[in-house]
């Protein structure tokens, strides 16, 4: 499985749409609402099956020198179990790490936790609640 990071105008428009349509669109929030006033400093990973179409996208930025975030974890649906979201985890793990990064801490959906759990990140406390239903967690990784 090949990482790598959007480049291209192009490929940032296709790597936010999937971002848009799993995190996004189902709660029926617009465009542009799956971005943040981060995105130019962050880091952005994505895997892609051809073309450089993405078919899974994450993102980490940093909180300060020591604490690095991971958001928006999406894959697409008919790809969701295959190890994508473990691979861009783990990128983004040795990205901040590379980059000074001493532990991650993310805001989880419940029905995420298992996942970052399979990864060793540890549930330190619940967090926001998102679009009035979909309940966060925070949770946090020493890397
Ligand atoms: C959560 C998500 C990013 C995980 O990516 P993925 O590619 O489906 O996960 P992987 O295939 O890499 O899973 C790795 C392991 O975690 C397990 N896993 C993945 N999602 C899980 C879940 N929701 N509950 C329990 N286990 C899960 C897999 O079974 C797999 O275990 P295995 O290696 O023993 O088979 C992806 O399913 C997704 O985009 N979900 C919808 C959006 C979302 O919830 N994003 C996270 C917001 S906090």
């Amino acid at each position: 499985m090949t990482i790598t990071q959007p480049q291209t105008p192009e490929e940032f428009e296709k790597y936010y749409d999937l971002r848009w349509r799993i995190l996004r669109k189902p709660w029926n929030q617009p465009k542009g609402s799956e971005k943040d006033n981060k995105e130019e400093k962050a880091i952005h990973v994505m895997v892609c099956e051809k073309d450089r179409i993405p078919v899974g996208v994450g993102r980490a930025h940093f909180n300060s020198a020591e604490e690095a975030q991971v958001r928006f974890m999406a894959v697409e649906k008919n790809m969701q179990g295959k190890g994508i979201g473990a691979a861009l985890l783990k990128e983004l793990e040795k990205k901040s790490k590379e980059k000074g990064a001493k532990y991650i801490i993310l805001n989880a959906r419940d029905s995420a936790i298992p996942f970052y759990e399979k990864y060793g990140y540890k549930v330190v406390k619940q967090s926001h609640t998102l679009f009035n239903s979909v309940v966060h967690f925070e949770m946090k990784k020493e890397l």
